[in-house]
C-alpha cells in the first residue's frame, strides 16, 4: 500500500501554481491586525479583555454585548477611540489577501475584524463579508475618534446610537447565511489570525469539503484545525507565515512591493500626525483608566445617595418609634 503524500505549504503552493486551486476561503480574526498596532481580544495579558479588568465589568465580553451596551455605552465607545486611530495601516498579512485577490484566486474573504484594513490593502469589498459589522460612516467614525458617546439628535429619542456593529446577543446579516453558501465551491481554506473561538465563524472551517486542505496561521492551535488529513499548520506570528507561504509561492517580492504601496497610500490619507493622539492615537490602557474613574464616580455619587437615604429615613424611622408624627 502506498503511503498518502503528505500535504505540506509547499505542496499546496505548488497546486496554486500550477492552476489546480483557484477557489480560496479565508476566514481572518483579530490576530491579523496585531502587528498595526490593534490589541487582539484573548491573548493573555496584551489582548483587550485582561486589559478591561480595572473596569469591573460582568464578564469582558459584555462590552460587546447588546444589553450591556444599551444601559452604558460609554465604555464601548471609550476604546473604540484607542482601538481605531485613523493612522492605522494595513499589515503584510492584509497585503496578502489583496495579493489573492490580485491574482484572483480569492473566493470570498469572512473577517471578524472592524478595522476596515483588508479593503484598505486593496480586497475588493465585494470579495468581504464583515461579520461583526460594515464599516462605520462618516459620523460613527468622528464618535470612534473622539470617544464620546453620539446621541440621537431627536428630542424625543435622545438614546446612545449603535454603531453598526454586530454586538454579542445580536443576529448576524442574512448576507452571512447567503455568503457561507460559498463555502463548499473552494479548493482551499486559509484561516489566520483567529481563536476560533466565537460562533458563528468558529464553524466555518468545519464546513469545508472533507478532503480540501486547510491552512492555519496562527500564533496557536485552534478549533479542528490540524486534525484533519491535507490541514497545515504555520505556527507563530502571520505575517512570518504569510512571508514563508509567498516564498514558496514564488510572489515574496511581489507581496512586498504591494505591501510597501498600501501603506504609503494609507499613509498619503492619514497624514504623518492625526488629531487623535499622534501616530499611534489615545493610549488603550489610559482610555480604560479614564472611563474606570469616570464609572467609580458615579457609582460614588449612587453610594452617597444611598447613604444619605437610609440615614433620613432611620431618623424619620426612630421619630416614629418615639411617638411623633411626621411633618406631612
Ligand atoms: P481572539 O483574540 O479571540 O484571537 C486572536 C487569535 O490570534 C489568537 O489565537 C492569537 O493567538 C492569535 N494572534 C494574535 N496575534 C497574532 C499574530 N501577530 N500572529 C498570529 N496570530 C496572532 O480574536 P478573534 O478570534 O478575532 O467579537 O475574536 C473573535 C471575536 O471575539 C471578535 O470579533 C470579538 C471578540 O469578542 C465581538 O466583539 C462581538
Amino acid at each position: 500500500m502506498s503511503i498518502p503524500p503528505t500535504t505540506t505549504i509547499q505542496s499546496i503552493a505548488e497546486r496554486i501554481k500550477t492552476g489546480q486551486i483557484t477557489r480560496i476561503i479565508v476566514l481572518t480574526g483579530a490576530g491579523i491586525s496585531t502587528s498595526a498596532g490593534i490589541p487582539d481580544f484573548r491573548t493573555p495579558k496584551t489582548g483587550l479583555y485582561d486589559r478591561l479588568a480595572p473596569l469591573n465589568l460582568p464578564t469582558p465580553e459584555s462590552i460587546f454585548h447588546i444589553s450591556y451596551f444599551s444601559h452604558s455605552p460609554e465604555p464601548f465607545y471609550a476604546i473604540a477611540q484607542a482601538r481605531h486611530p485613523s493612522t492605522l495601516k494595513p499589515t503584510l498579512s492584509h497585503a496578502f489577501l489583496a495579493l489573492l485577490a490580485k491574482k484572483n484566486i480569492l473566493h470570498f474573504l469572512f473577517t471578524q475584524n472592524i478595522d476596515g484594513l483588508e479593503e484598505d490593502a486593496g480586497v475588493p469589498a465585494e470579495k468581504i463579508l464583515w461579520t461583526h459589522a460594515s464599516y462605520p460612516d462618516d459620523l460613527m467614525r468622528k464618535a470612534i475618534k473622539t470617544g464620546d458617546v453620539p446621541y440621537c439628535l431627536e428630542p424625543k429619542c435622545s438614546g446612545a446610537i449603535k454603531p453598526e456593529v454586530v454586538f454579542f446577543g445580536e443576529s448576524l446579516p442574512e448576507e452571512f447565511d447567503e455568503k457561507v453558501k460559498l463555502i463548499p465551491e473552494a479548493d482551499l481554506m486559509l484561516v489566520m489570525g483567529t481563536s476560533l473561538r466565537v460562533a458563528p465563524c468558529s464553524g466555518i472551517p468545519r464546513m469545508m469539503e472533507p478532503g480540501v486542505p486547510r491552512v492555519l496561521i496562527n500564533m496557536e492551535r485552534c478549533g479542528d484545525m490540524g486534525s484533519r488529513d491535507g490541514d497545515v499548520s504555520i505556527l507563530g506570528d502571520c505575517d512570518v507565515g504569510v512571508r514563508e507561504f509567498a516564498e514558496a509561492l514564488g510572489w515574496r517580492g511581489e507581496l512586498e512591493a504591494l505591501w510597501e504601496e498600501v501603506v504609503a497610500a494609507k499613509a498619503k490619507i492619514a497624514g504623518p500626525e492625526s488629531e487623535d493622539g499622534g501616530e499611534d492615537g489615545p493610549d488603550l490602557d489610559a482610555c480604560i483608566a479614564k472611563i474606570a474613574a469616570q464609572m467609580d464616580e458615579r457609582l460614588g455619587i449612587s453610594k452617597g445617595h444611598k447613604k444619605m437615604l437610609e440615614s433620613h429615613l432611620g431618623d424619620k424611622f426612630a421619630r416614629m418609634m418615639a411617638g411623633d408624627r411626621p411633618a406631612s
